[in-house]
């Protein structure tokens, strides 16, 4: 076995190598002047299992056809599989057509991982568990939120309230209040898929003088985020912490969510950066570890 650390997760591949004890082919990686990707495997893979560690958080396009490069080398110099760890999936919330004449991308993104050359895939907290059913090869998806919620627990935050800012991600809550203790609920959002305007519903919450954290699978440009931020502290928070796997945080992301009130936001290096003190290493590895697909 080896890892192929790519170019938008160079730090997260060299951690799940260790933590696999196994050798390191590095990728060069560099862009033509008119901003096409040039890859090179710098390594042996010929009847290797491959892992590929390569996160699609933005840019996300440029980030998928490197993942698309990186496995269709591998298998021309003879890998024997290749599996791709995809911590975040790019175009997952794209699964339906919205409106009508919409692209459906996650479809089109799976097709294209699976002919890249992809034989199984690894991915955590995928933004809906359906879209998994439609990859023909096998595919995983783990939560990163029990880690997150042991990384706040660890900071003082035990029998904090868990909280999801809509109830398709009341599981979120649930896993981070089995571990933190202090009772979980979930909001109700309402997104205007024309505007992409959204709302949450005023909701009574258990929460005054307590610590809340609210969990999601990722924040993007920190609108649910804030929003349901601002919920807990009107019910009378005292320290809010917003949680995630996915820390996208685009533009006023930060601003936005720290504006509302939260104390800090704290995401993993599925999508590195400066809110992502939590490591998924240890997850991928044991993943991978006992997993023959
Ligand atoms: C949506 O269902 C997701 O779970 C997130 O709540 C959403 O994608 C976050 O987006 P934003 O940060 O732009 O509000």
């Amino acid at each position: 076995m080896i890892v192929i650390p790519g170019p938008s997760s160079p730090e997260l591949g060299k951690k799940v190598a260790e933590g696999l004890s196994t050798r390191v082919v590095p990728v060069d990686h560099r862009l033509f002047p008119d901003g096409e990707s040039y890859i090179r495997l710098r390594g042996w893979v010929k009847d290797e299992e491959v892992i590929i560690v390569q996160t699609t958080s933005p840019p996300q396009d440029s980030h998928l056809l490197q993942l698309f490069l990186m496995a269709r080398t591998a298998k021309d110099y003879g890998a024997e599989r290749v599996v791709a760890v995809v911590p975040y999936l790019a175009y997952a919330r794209q699964d339906k057509r919205f409106l009508e004449g919409e692209a459906l991308s996650i479809d089109v993104v799976i097709r294209l991982i699976e002919a890249s050359g992809v034989d199984a895939l690894l991915t955590l907290d995928v933004h809906s568990q359906t879209i998994l059913e439609r990859f023909r090869i096998p595919t995983k998806s783990l939560s990163a939120i029990p880690l997150v919620a042991e990384y706040l627990r660890s900071r003082g935050f035990e029998g904090a309230f868990s909280l999801s800012p809509d109830k398709g991600a009341l599981d979120l809550a649930r896993m981070g209040g089995g571990i933190l203790g202090g009772g979980y609920d979930s909001l109700e959002k309402v997104r205007d898929r024309s505007t992409g305007e959204v709302r949450t519903a005023e909701k009574a919450l258990p929460v005054e003088g307590r610590d809340v954290i609210v969990f999601d699978d990722m924040i993007s440009t920190g609108g649910t985020m804030a929003l349901a931020v601002g919920l807990a502290k009107r019910n009378g928070a005292r320290r809010v912490v917003a949680a995630c796997t996915h820390p996208l945080l685009l533009g006023r992301a930060v601003e936005r969510i720290l504006g509302a009130g939260a104390e800090e936001i704290v995401g993993t290096d599925s999508v590195p950066g400066p809110r992502s003190p939590v490591s998924v290493a240890p997850l991928l590895v044991d993943a991978l570890r006992g997993w023959s697909p």
